[in-house]
């Protein structure tokens, strides 16, 4: 029985145990329905069962030899990766940009942090996908690498290449791909890093309509990641958000969900076509990321922001990014036509 419909089962023992909210006490009304949902671990719904078949059958649609569900983001899952791949001492190679978990996993793992560098793009203030993997290697020698791909702005890495020379030299690739998770969905995006990498991460609740924060450990490799994942995540998990994720891969892999994602590419590639007053950079379409002849990032944000009412995702000296995903709907990326009059 799937997680979702566990939920949905009526019980009929009367249960003593945790917690103590029993599904009836709703302190705060506007989320009656997750009361009504937030199960524990009793033999009367056996929600463990159901979250490892969820998590299997997660396994056979990402084409991984596991697959985590996540409720504590992608940092989470950089950390399980990095508990599991490495011991302390061992050497770790990470961006010296990189996102903060990284760093954490690192220390927490009680590595020994090697930083990188990236080749920085001038003309759209971003850094570009690591191109010197072999010589990186082969200086260093670490136990593993995190790679991120893509970047906040869209920008990936030629990960099956990275791959094969982490592999050649016996090198754990761990891929952030926490902005990535319509990736594995789509024929016109970049592609996933989950069949190349021995783990990748990606957050369901940036790009791929999943709520705050869930996420994904994949792995493909002969390490195991539970005993990792039993020492940062907590022994009282949230169903509800479980059940969530077990939902999300299950719209994604649908017809629905992949057609979604067509039409949100398709409409991204009509807007951008008219838009011929602002140019465009990036690997990842659903990414916009833009700058406008004589004007600063931030200036341009800043139009955006006064003059548009649109908020963006992040902004440099000389780009802006608009973050689209699954639920960005035509008549959002409609409106951005008016952006013809900057
Ligand atoms: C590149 C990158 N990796 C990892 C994370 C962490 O993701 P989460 O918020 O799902 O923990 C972020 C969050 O912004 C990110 O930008």
């Amino acid at each position: 029985m799937s997680l979702i419909s566990i939920l949905k089962r009526k019980n009929r023992k009367s249960l003593f145990t945790t917690p103590s909210h029993d599904g009836k006490l709703c302190i705060y009304h506007k989320f009656y329905q997750w009361y009504r949902s937030d199960i524990s671990e009793v033999d009367a719904y056996n929600p463990e069962e159901a979250l490892e078949k969820a998590e299997a059958k997660a396994a056979q649609i990402y084409g991984t030899k596991s697959t985590d569900f996540l409720i504590n983001g992608s940092s989470s899952g950089i950390i399980a990766a990095v508990l599991t791949a490495c011991k302390r001492g061992e050497k770790l190679l990470i961006w010296d940009k990189s996102h903060p978990c990284h760093r954490n996993a690192g220390m927490l793992t009680g590595t020994e942090i090697v930083e990188y560098e990236l080749p920085f793009n001038e003309e759209w203030g971003v850094f570009e996908g690591l191109n010197n993997i072999e010589a990186l290697l082969d200086k260093h020698s670490p136990k593993a690498i995190i790679v991120t791909s893509p970047s906040y702005e869209g920008i990936v890495s030629d990960i099956p290449k990275i791959s094969e020379a982490c592999k050649k030299r016996g090198v754990y690739l761990i891929v952030d791909e926490a902005h990535g998770a319509l990736y594995p969905f789509s024929d016109e995006l970049p592609e996933s890093a989950v069949k190349y990498a021995d783990f990748t991460v990606q957050s369901l609740h940036k790009t791929a309509g999943g709520i705050n924060p869930t996420a994904l450990l994949h792995c493909n490799c002969e390490l195991d990641t539970k005993s990792a994942l039993k020492m940062i995540t907590t022994t009282s998990p949230s169903y509800p958000m479980l059940s969530t994720i077990e939902a999300n891969i299950n719209y994604l892999n649908s017809k629905k969900g992949r057609k979604k994602i067509a039409e949100l590419i398709s409409e991204i590639k009509k807007i951008k076509s008219e838009l011929t007053n602002l140019d465009f950079y990036g690997d990842d379409i659903t990414k916009i990321l833009v700058k406008k002849h004589g004007l600063s990032g931030f200036k341009l944000s800043e139009i955006f922001f006064d003059k548009f009412n649109i908020e963006d995702e992040r902004t440099n000296e000389k780009s802006t990014m608009l973050l689209t995903g699954l639920g960005t709907t035509k008549e959002k990326l409609r409106s951005l036509l008016r952006l013809k009059r900057i």
